[in-house]
Order: structure tokens, then sequence, then C-alpha cells
């Protein structure tokens, strides 16, 4: 009988991906997937420090797979927590077998060669792993493709330059190669991840620089590929070539994430984004001439050291002005190696709490009025597959807006659906037959 492996991901887009191409070599090495953890004979938790909640579900999971898993199974985790943990995971937790950071998935075939040491590697080597890993036989259909790994832009509260290190491009062609994959093998729409995405800059041996722009192009000539879209980009990364591409490239999805984090100028300095809010607002504007129906979503950081009262407010007015949709908001978590851990003036748990509840709800507004604003229009959706009761079909909308339409089988994987009604999280739908 195949030997099987169990996997669990948590955290962002990138961790999706590399636990799909974690997947991929252990099938290479004739494991079986299982979602029976009692059934494995290697357990992986792929994990996400970027919050304090985020590690300690992956701690208080790794509890729950010693009581259910066979004597003999290996586990271990791999990405942001194992790489933040380091060999300290082993003290911890003494029969864990291996701990891999998120540039050494790679490795993790060492562990099966052999079962009785305790394999440790939370080097960040770079890009080895993206040459190293098998790709996926069939692309599901949204590929997400990252194009680069690490962040240079040390915000104070981040922990991402020190568990995926200093920022590195891919090579364009090995993008591009990516991408022809995905294309091929199923994918309708391709999401360019990094965690600085629009700041992609590979200069090739020929001299010739290329951008995410080159990029988006490379994918639109692809006729499988319908829809394009990229996250997460940093505001003053947005180059005018980029921008450009809302106007000229259809398949472009007219949606943005492009996280502000706070609307207070003095927080903003604080965590080390040093940008206007006058320059966020110009490239905002910039973006809604390329393509007026664009939405953009952002990620929000209350109770930040030092943030008053006055400063959440202005949070509150920028959310008010952009009028973002699909947004996070999230309290401020003080983690290891960031600079703003060390501040004096952290902001107590109740006012946090306050302040998000208060944040959240504006948002959610906003969404709902985006949401309604919908209503009888026609949209092109990609179909994501059925719900739980399989009465339903769940398609996204070009602003990733879930929109659930009755299940009858002749509905395609893209259709033109009209929306016939809405609330805060979803819309509701009919496909519009041709
Ligand atoms: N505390 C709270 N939220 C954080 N984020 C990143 N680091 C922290 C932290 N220390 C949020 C940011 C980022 C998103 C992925 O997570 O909003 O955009
Ligand atoms: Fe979490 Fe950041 Fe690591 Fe992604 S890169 S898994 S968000 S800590």
């Amino acid at each position: 009988m195949a030997r099987k492996f169990f996997i669990q991901t948590f955290g962002c887009q990138m961790n999706v991906y590399d636990g799909q191409r974690i997947a991929a070599m252990l099938k290479t090495y004739g494991f079986e997937q299982t979602d029976a953890l009692s059934d494995a004979d290697i357990i992986i938790l792929n994990t996400c420090a970027v919050r304090e909640k985020a590690t300690n579900k992956v701690f208080s999971a790794l509890g729950r797979v010693r009581r259910a898993k066979k004597p003999d199974a290996l586990f271990g985790i791999v990405g942001c927590v194992a790489r933040e943990a380091g060999s300290s995971a082993f003290k911890r937790i003494p029969d864990l077998n291996f701990v891999l950071g998120p540039q050494s998935y790679h490795k993790l075939p060492e562990i099966l060669k052999n079962p009785d040491t305790k394999l440790l590697n939370i080097d960040l080597t770079g890009l080895e792993k993206f040459d190293e890993l098998p790709q996926m036989e069939k692309s599901p259909a949204v590929a997400y493709i990252p194009i680069q790994e690490g962040c240079n832009h040390c915000c104070t509260y981040c922990i991402v330059p020190y568990t995926r290190g200093r920022e590195v491009s891919r090579p364009f062609e090995d993008v591009v190669r990516d991408t022809i994959h995905a294309a091929k093998t199923g994918a309708i729409e391709i999401c360019f991840l990094g965690q600085n995405v629009n700041g992609y800059k590979y200069t090739a041996p020929s001299g010739k620089t290329y951008r995410l722009s080159d990029l988006i192009q490379e994918a639109a000539k692809l006729s499988e590929i319908q829809r394009i879209r990229f996250t997460s980009s940093y505001p003053t990364e947005m180059t005018d070539d980029l921008i450009e591409m809302f106007k000229k490239e259809p398949k472009l999805l007219p949606f943005l994430n492009m996280p502000i984090q706070s609307g207070a100028p003095n927080v903003l300095t604080r965590m080390n984004r040093p940008y206007e809010l006058n320059l966020y607002i110009d490239i905002v504007d910039k973006l809604k001439s390329a393509r007026p129906d664009i939405q953009i979503s952002s990620d929000f950081i209350v109770g930040f050291p030092g943030e008053t009262e006055e400063a959440f407010e202005q949070t509150m007015a920028i959310a008010k002005k952009i009028k973002y949709i699909n947004s996070y908001s999230f309290k401020y978590s003080p983690r290891p190696h960031t600079a703003a851990a060390l501040m004096k003036d952290q902001i107590p748990e109740s006012i946090k709490a306050e302040r998000l509840a208060k944040l959240d709800s504006l948002l959610n507004e906003i969404q709902r009025e985006f949401n309604e604003s919908c209503i009888g229009k026609t949209m092109l959706c990609l179909c994501e597959g059925p719900d739980k009761t399989g009465k339903h079909l769940v398609y996204r909308t070009p602003y990733m807006q879930q929109c659930i339409v009755n299940n009858d089988s002749t509905n395609e994987q893209m259709a033109n659906i009209v929306i016939t009604d809405a609330n805060k999280a979803s819309l509701r739908g009919k496909v519009v037959k041709s």
C-alpha cells in the first residue's frame, strides 16, 4: 500500500502555493495525500508567523497531531514558524522530526532517507526551491505563481523580512515557463504573487530589465488565460507602466490589493512606510483614470504602538475616502525580530479590540454598499465549484466577491452572471445563457 502524507497549510497565498509544490514533490516519491491524520506516514504543518495568533494556532495543531498520529509517523513544521522558531521548536516538542524554513522545503526528502535523525534547515538560500520542487501535474483554475521571495521594505511591525528574507525576483523566463505550464494544465486565471509584487524587477544576462507589466503582457498572450491579477502591492512601487496595464490589458482584473495599513502620517512614519497620504491618493486617482471601474482593497493594522484616538480616526477617514472593498483589518501583534515590538508606547488590548470592531464595522458597511451597487449588473465570473450543499455553485466576480448561483449542470467554468441580490459577504446571481 502506498505511503500517505497529510499537509495542513496556514497563512498567505504564498504558503498555499508552497503547500501545493510540497504535495507534488511527495507524490513523485510515491506518497498519496490523505485528509486523515491517523492514516498518514508523514505529517506536515505549513505554517504562518505573521501574527502571534497564527503562531499559536500552529503549536496547538501540533498538540492535536501528536495525539492523533500513528506512533511511527514522521511529523514536522515547514514555513515561517519553522524559520522563526528554528531549533527551539525541537526543545518545545522533542519528538518533532523536521523543521524547514520557507526556502528549504525541497530538503524534505532527506528525512525520508534518514528518519531517525532530526532535520533542521532554515537557511534563506534564495530561489533554489523553485528549481528543485516538481511542477504540479494539473493546475487549479486559479494558478498562483510566485514571482519573488522576501521583502526589502522592512515595515517595523513585520516579521516577513526575517522569515522569508531579502527580496529576490525570480528570473523572467522561469515565471513565463511556470505561467505557460499552468495555462496548459488547466489554469484560467493567473495570480502573480509576491510580498512586494509590484516591485518585481529582473535584469536578464542580456541587460534587459523586466517588470511586472512585462509578465502581465506575457500571460495575456496565452489564449487559455482569461483573467490576470497580482497581490500584494506596495503603494510607491505602482509605476506608470503598471498603471497603464489597467488601461491596455482587458484580461487584467479591475481590482487591486494595495494595503495602506494606516491613514495617520505619524503612524505610517513609525511603521517605516514613508509615503505621503496625498501620494497614495494620487496613485488611486491615476488608477481610476486608467480604469474607471477599478476597486481597491487594503489591509489595516489598528493599535500600532503610539496610535492615538485621532490617528485611528484618520484611518477611518481614509477607509471612507477610498471606499476600499474586500479589506482585512488586524489588531497590531508584536512579533519577534521586529522594531515595533520594542517600542515603548504599546496600546492596551482592550483599545485595540475596540478600534478593530469600529473599523471592521465601517469596512463591512462599505463592502455591503458596493455589493448592493452590483445588483442588476452582469459580470463575467469564474466558477470555484459547488458549495457544501452541492445545490449551488460558487463563482468569483472580477472583484473577488463570492457569487452564489443555482447548480444546474449546464453551467460553464466562466460565465456571465447577472447579479440579483447582495449582502455584506456575498452576491447571488443567475447565469446569462448565450
Ligand atoms: N500585527 C498585525 N498585523 C500584521 N500584519 C503584518 N504584520 C502584522 C503584525 N505584526 C498584517 C498587515 C499585512 C497583512 C498580511 O498582515 O496588514 O498587510
Ligand atoms: Fe504568514 Fe507572512 Fe509567512 Fe505568508 S509570508 S506565511 S503571511 S508570515
